[in-house]
């Protein structure tokens, strides 16, 4: 894994974006996956940025998101749909027949889940997906246990996942217990995978997922075995890996960096 350190939430959000605008420039009509969470808030405004200021382009482009809670109509302030909604899509120009979003108010998930994954295939796979990580180590919902080759199917939230994400609600019991997501086999079929996580709150699950073994119980230790994933960090973020001052190192003697 390619391990990017930068000072700030701001300017880890901004080399990312960069990230997503280079593949965006080589690929006019990419397949992006898209991730949910706090965490993308600044990578999707910068996004947003470069289409307003730069002119990126997303008329071509198709996405498939991660993940949608059960049971919230996508008119919910909380539902994923509503989320990508008001932070991304409608500021861009997608056309609005290019967005995928697991449908949480579905009444066969089985049939659901299989037409997802056909529908990725049908467009020719992700080439860049964008990922978050949840304090225990789990990417989309794929919680700690589920298997490195799962694929998008309903999935039981754990409770610190319910915990975490409350605050996002007005009241704790309003958080789903179940969600619909996409597999950590899925996602590892991405081309390219970008992970974004800030703040010290994040510290042991990016440890755990970079320096640690591979394991289930730590979903994003999977991208260990993705031949290109890229994880880009903030220094709180950063603050707990033992190899911090190689990536460092790497960083600095990168082709093409500064010096
Ligand atoms: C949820 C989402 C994940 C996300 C995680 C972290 O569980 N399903 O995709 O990475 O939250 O969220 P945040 O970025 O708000 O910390």
């Amino acid at each position: 894994m390619e391990v990017i350190i930068r000072p700030t939430y701001q300017e880890m959000s901004q080399a990312a974006a960069h990230e997503v605008a280079k593949v965006l420039n080589t690929k006019p009509n990419a397949v992006m996956g898209m991730a949910t969470g706090s965490t993308p808030l600044g990578l999707y405004q910068e996004l947003v940025r470069m289409h307003v200021e730069e002119a990126l382009d997303f008329s071509q482009v198709t996405t498939f998101n991660l993940d949608e809670y059960v049971g919230l109509p996508v008119t919910h302030p909380q539902s994923y749909h509503h989320f990508m909604h008001e932070i991304f899509f409608r500021h861009i120009n997608i056309p609005p027949q290019n967005i995928y979003i697991p449908s949480g108010t579905t009444s066969n998930y089985p049939a659901f889940c299989q037409w997802y994954e056909d529908s990725i295939q049908r467009c020719g796979g992700i080439d860049l997906q964008i990922l978050g990580i949840g304090t225990d180590g789990h990417i989309a919902f794929n919680e700690p246990g589920s298997s490195l080759s799962s694929r998008t199917r309903l999935k039981t939230l754990a409770k610190q996942t319910i915990e975490d994400n409350s605050r996002f609600f007005e009241h704790p019991g309003e958080v789903p217990v179940y969600a619909i997501t996409m597999g950590v086999g899925t996602i590892l079929e991405a081309k390219e995978i970008i992970l974004i996580a800030n703040g010290a709150n994040k510290a042991a699950a990016i440890t755990a997922a970079i320096e640690g073994p591979i394991t289930s119980m730590i979903t994003a230790s999977g991208l260990q075995l993705h031949p290109t994933a890229k994880v880009f960090l903030d220094h709180e973020a950063a603050n707990q890996l033992s190899m911090r001052e190689y990536y460092d190192w790497l960083e600095e003697k990168r082709p093409g960096a500064p010096r």
